[in-house]
């Protein structure tokens, strides 16, 4: 079995924009690859890439990103978004795939700031935004979706205690094909919709607003009160001493 070969097949899906053209590989290195690759040759907006395995999944904060073969969703996908949107691609992927799984499975996610998605209180479904500018100065992301779909977590001490599964969460199976359709429909939906429309979504459904958490950063950890979030999605804490810090990035921890 060849990494990194040619596709399997192409899927085509002349009812939407992101997730028109899909292209499906056997087994790659991480779709990130694939994406970047075709990205960086001109694919348009909404082109995107899976795998039924990756050799080399990779995880925010450059960790290793564990998928079993044929058991998981390994998509990425290519957008080319205005400023604006640029600035919330995490929100639309989170409730993008919060959509899906619901469709799919009945299963009611949460999400742990600032994109995990969460189901019966572990991760169900990681999501890697990786952003540069392309020749004409322009935005260009690729969005990695790594969803949990049949495989039992409980299977890989790494992440026994920390993950789930649509099968564990539902009793139900999913293809990792008919997943990427559903969350490249639910993609094109809410990348369509208004930033209120998404923040209220997603904020709704963040499962740490009010609690005492620790955030790990750059330069060390701040610990306080998530008080809210921003327009942007940026995360509002509130310290010990009462002042309000404004977090882009980091991993939340709840506290005691
Ligand atoms: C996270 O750390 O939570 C993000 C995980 C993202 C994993 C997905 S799987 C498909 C794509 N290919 C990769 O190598 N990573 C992303």
């Amino acid at each position: 079995m060849r990494t990194n070969g040619s596709p399997l097949f192409e899927r085509y899906d002349a009812a939407t924009d992101i997730g028109r053209r899909l292209y499906v590989h056997d087994r790659v290195t991480s779709t990130m690859d694939m994406a970047w690759a075709l990205a960086e040759a001109g694919a348009p907006h909404g082109d995107a890439v899976m795998a039924f395995a990756q050799t080399a999944g990779r995880g925010r904060f450059g960790r290793a990103w564990l998928s079993e073969p044929g058991g998981s969703l390994m998509l990425s996908v290519i957008l080319r978004p205005s400023l604006d949107i640029a600035s919330r691609l995490s929100m639309i992927g989170a409730v993008a795939v919060r959509r899906a799984v619901a469709d799919l499975a009945g299963i009611s996610c949460t999400f742990k700031w600032p994109n995990d998605v969460f189901a019966g209180g572990r991760k169900l479904c990681g999501i890697l935004i990786d952003g540069r500018v392309d020749t004409g100065g322009g935005a260009v992301v690729v969005m990695g979706i790594g969803l949990n779909l049949n495989m039992r977590p409980a299977d890989y001490p790494e992440i026994a205690a920390i993950a789930t599964s649509v099968l564990v969460e539902s009793g139900r199976r999913a293809a990792p094909e008919e997943a990427a359709v559903a969350v490249l429909r639910a993609l094109d939906a809410v990348h369509a919709e208004t930033g209120a429309e998404v923040l209220g979504e997603w904020r709704g459904a963040l499962h740490m607003l009010g609690k005492r958490v620790s955030v790990s950063r750059r330069g060390g950890a701040l610990d306080g009160i998530a008080e809210d979030v921003a327009a942007d999605g940026a995360l509002l804490l509130r310290d010990d001493v009462g002042a309000l810090h404004r977090l882009e990035s980091g991993e939340v921890t709840l506290r005691a």
